[in-house]
């Protein structure tokens, strides 16, 4: 039997958990080709932000935790890239897989590289051009260093093309978050109601809009949070909104003491089924998330995204999402838009269709087959180890 190709699949924060659960199942189902082990950077430790999506995406317990937890950037990259380096020394995988765009992402790529370790990265190429954005910043450094990339949308593949990287290297998969999205509605129509999502609804009413804030360029600085809160106050006079809080946001909220309008309902961070089931359902979505953009499109809600700029041009393009910036009156203007009966009809992005990850693991299959390299391969002996006393590293030749 000839050996399987062992791959690190990494995941360290919200958004990456919705994209690990379709690569797990379909690397899973690939076991006697490869042999996968989960690293959970522990960037986003919060049960509500990480356990319960584990559990309800159906997400195997994670090989290793790391447990960074929250610091500045550059500790928060610095602590995942140690953590993750002795996981690699320990394991000498042949592939590192990351996904998206948060820290966890860029740290994991860049300790794989230095370790000459291939990495594939899933939602390759998308960018937002606002380099004040850190994941922006992300994205740009790990494509820059990556060996494989898997892309959502045609986007993507021409901001690779323009940045040099090999057109073999690259390859136009489809939506991981999408496969999760429409395997989990499946579940969740063939299950009694969401109990939490049914107690919100019951305050809500049957007309309702969901809200999610959390960019830093929206809620770090008082002025702007309690302007754009002003635009979703006005809308909330025609229809209640549930606003489910990043902790981020919370903390803003809390410190500088802002009040919410009457009809704009706080709630926690909501696992994903309840959430799922509340903005599936609703009239409309108000948000700056990067996935909500992609998810909203994927069921046809409209969306409001309260940003000067997206990663994801298809949404605009073909999708149902609007761009607003952060000005209140736009929300204001477009929600009404929606409320009136007149939101914008989009459609379904090529290769949305529930397949991605089957793609990714197709392709990784025959590129691990043709690759060259070998975790026993003798060149690589001396960048896994580990310098008695001296700082964890490579090392110079
Ligand atoms: C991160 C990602 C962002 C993603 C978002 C989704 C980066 C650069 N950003 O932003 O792309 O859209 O996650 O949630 O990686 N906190 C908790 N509990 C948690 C996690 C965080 O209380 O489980 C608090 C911490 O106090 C922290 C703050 O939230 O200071 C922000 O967390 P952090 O991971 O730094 O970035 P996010 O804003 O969550």
């Amino acid at each position: 039997m000839t050996e399987r190709v062992k791959i690190l699949l990494v995941a360290g924060a919200r958004p990456n958990f919705v994209k690990i659960a379709p690569l797990m199942r379909a690397l899973a189902a690939r076991s006697n080709h490869f042999a996968t082990k989960l690293v959970h950077t522990g960037q986003h430790y919060d049960a509500s932000m990480s356990e319960s999506f584990f559990e309800e995406l159906g997400i195997p317990q994670p090989d290793f935790r790391l447990e960074v937890g929250s610091y500045t950037h550059a500790q928060q990259t610095a602590r995942i890239m140690m953590a993750f380096e002795a996981v690699c020394c320990a394991e000498k995988p042949q592939l590192v897989v990351v996904v998206g765009d948060v820290n966890s992402t860029v740290a994991c790529s860049l300790v794989a590289k230095k370790l000459q370790i291939d990495v594939a990265h899933v939602e390759a190429g998308l960018r937002s051009g606002d380099r004040e954005m850190p994941e922006e910043i992300n994205r740009i450094v790990t494509d820059s260093i990556s060996d494989w990339f898997f892309v959502t949308e045609p986007s993507g593949l021409d901001n690779l093309k323009r940045e040099g990287h090999k057109v073999e290297r690259i390859h136009f998969v489809g939506n991981v978050m999408i496969d999760n999205l429409l395997y989990q509605q499946r579940r969740l129509e063939s299950r009694p109601p969401n109990e939490q999502a049914e107690t919100l609804r019951a305050q809500l009413g049957q007309r309702y809009g969901v809200v999610t804030l959390h960019r830093p360029s929206n809620v770090d600085d008082e002025a702007t949070i309690r302007s754009i809160l002003s635009g979703i106050g006005k809308v909330s006079e025609r229809v209640p909104l549930v606003f489910a809080v990043h902790p981020r946001t919370s903390a803003m909220l809390e410190r500088c003491g802002i009040a919410v309008p009457p009809r704009v309902y706080l709630s926690p961070p909501l696992p994903y089924m309840a959430f799922l089931s509340l903005w599936s359902r609703s009239t409309l979505v108000i948000t700056d998330s990067g996935g909500l953009q992609e998810e909203t499109t994927a069921l046809g809600i409209p969306c409001i995204t309260v940003r000067e700029n997206t990663e994801r041009p298809i949404t605009l393009t073909e999708g149902t999402n609007v761009m607003v910036g952060r000005d209140p009156a736009r929300i204001v203007e477009e929600a009404f838009r929606v409320l009136d009966g007149h939101g914008k009809i989009g459609r379904i992005p090529a290769l949305w269709d529930g397949h991605a990850a089957e793609r990714i693991v197709e392709v990784l299959e025959h590129a691990s087959l043709t690759s060259t390299r070998s975790a026993h391969s003798p060149r690589l002996t001396h960048f896994y180890t580990i310098p008695g006393n001296s700082s964890i590293g490579a090392g110079s030749e």
